[in-house]
């Protein structure tokens, strides 16, 4: 039995086109999205194998095509002009679609749908994997090019942002290659912690070229180099443009940036799946939620607080759910004698909120961070610290691969070399840049 996704986009071709579908033995039709959000997720159940789509749908870009074949979903496109017409095959060559079905051939449909097999996609004689690829077998090999982390932390500024920048840099430093990421749906900080002065957002640029399906040849553009290791993709320069990044575009931006090297993203604090209670779109949460589908391993940033640690602990239990079989490693940050609890005692507590892949106390420091801060700066760049220490700890857990190699001999970077970017600004002589 095939089963069929379908979003005609309000095309007049609906109507019969579904009927086509439900009379043909073996199809079955198993919902009509409003839009290519609603395809997505539909299509993120797993249970479809083939989408037909308008091809004229507002919102569909390579990066969502690229993204139904990740979950082996193949596309047929039906066009209300000929299938023939040279526009209409390169609009479908552009997108990646090779079966494309003309409304005056409609009755073709069904045929097309329990036949297609996608596999002779190619574009710029780019050969994408065919849908036979099975999932798990397309992730094992995107392992082998660079682990996706994802820095998540609830409500209440915990530190994220600070744990992500200072998290990459640690990978920078043991001069392994690191793509940093903003995808905090609520306005990027990470090129303010970095003292980075770039009125373009690497993020927003990104989801441009993913849209164009010229991300992967264009990656080095999308990034600000900080020294030779580490690229970083700023965020969104004000919190109201989350509307121009979608989830397909999320994702096409950690496959190019993992092709590249290890990634760390930076993200934000809430976890509702606003799209899944009406049909609104784009759902701003939706950043943080690809961000996480993507991640390899996910480190939850909570504060060591009464407050802090009661969002931790209803935050670990969303993660869960939301990223069935990632490791989730918890950052206790902002450690403080005032507060009156023994890092024994959190662990106590942490451990009864969740099982945890591991668990790191970061102290709480406050001048350091303001002098990281002001200059724009990691942390490691100002000086040997506890929080220093606890960071590169937490690098060397995450990262067990590249442990001690920050020791400041000369060695060949691990993984691919970055292209191109630039420098932030001139480093202190001595640095690892
Ligand atoms: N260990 C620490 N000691 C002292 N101050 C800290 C520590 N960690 C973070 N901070 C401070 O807390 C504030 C918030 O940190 P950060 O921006 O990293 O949090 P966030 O979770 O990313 O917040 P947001 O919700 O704004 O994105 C910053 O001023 C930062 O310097
Ligand atoms: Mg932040």
């Amino acid at each position: 039995m095939i089963s069929v996704l379908l979003l005609a986009a309000g095309e007049p071709w609906e109507s019969p086109a579904m009927a086509d579908l439900e009379a043909h033995p073996g199809v079955v039709v198993l919902k009509r999205c409003v839009d290519v959000d609603d395809l997505l997720a539909a299509v993120a159940t797993g249970q479809s194998d083939v989408a037909v789509v308008s091809l004229d749908a507002p919102g569909l870009d390579p990066a969502s095509v690229a993204l139904l074949r990740r979950h082996a979903v193949r596309p047929v496109a039906v066009t209300s002009a000929r299938s023939d017409d040279l526009d209409v095959r390169e609009h479908a060559q552009r997108l990646g679609i090779s079966a494309v079905v003309g409304s005056g051939e409609l009755a073709s449909l069904p045929g097309v749908v329990t036949t297609v097999d996608d596999v002779a996609d190619t574009r710029d004689g780019d050969h994408r994997p065919s849908v036979d690829v099975p999932l798990a077998d397309v992730a094992a090999g995107e392992r082998d090019r660079g682990r996706v982390v994802v820095v998540w932390g609830p409500a209440g500024a915990p530190g994220r942002t600070t744990v992500a920048t200072n998290l990459a840099w640690e990978v920078a430093r043991r001069e392994a290659a690191v793509v940093l990421a903003d995808l905090d749906p609520y306005g990027g900080t990470v090129a303010q912690h970095l003292g980075i002065l770039d009125e373009v957002s690497g993020l927003l640029s990104a989801s441009r070229l993913a849209a164009a399906g010229q991300l992967d040849e264009r990656f080095a553009s999308v990034c600000r180099g900080v020294g030779p290791h580490l690229a970083v993709v700023t965020g969104l320069p004000r919190a109201d443009r989350w509307r121009e990044v979608r989830p397909a575009q999320v994702d096409q931006l950690l496959q190019s940036a993992r092709g590249q090297g290890h990634v760390v993203v930076d993200t934000g604090f809430a976890l509702e799946d606003e799209a899944s209670s009406d049909f609104a779109r784009p759902a701003r949460n939706a950043l943080t939620l690809a961000a996480l589908e993507q991640a390899d391993e996910v480190a939850a940033v909570g504060s060591a607080d009464p407050v802090g640690l009661t969002r931790l602990a209803r935050g670990l239990v969303d993660l869960r759910e939301r990223t069935p079989g990632v490791p989730v490693r918890v950052v206790v940050n902002r450690m403080r004698a005032t507060i009156g609890w023994s890092e024994k005692e959190i662990a106590g507590m942490v451990e009864g909120f969740s099982r945890v892949a591991g668990l790191h106390f970061l102290p709480e420091d406050r001048a350091l961070l303001d002098r990281a801060a002001v200059s724009g700066r990691p942390v490691a760049d100002l000086g040997d610290s506890a929080l220093t220490q606890g960071l590169s700890a937490l690098a060397d857990a995450v990262f067990p691969a590249l442990a001690g190699a920050d020791d400041g001999r000369p060695r060949r970077p691990r993984l691919l070399p970055l292209r191109g970017g630039t420098r932030a600004r001139p480093r202190r002589r001595g640095g690892p840049s």
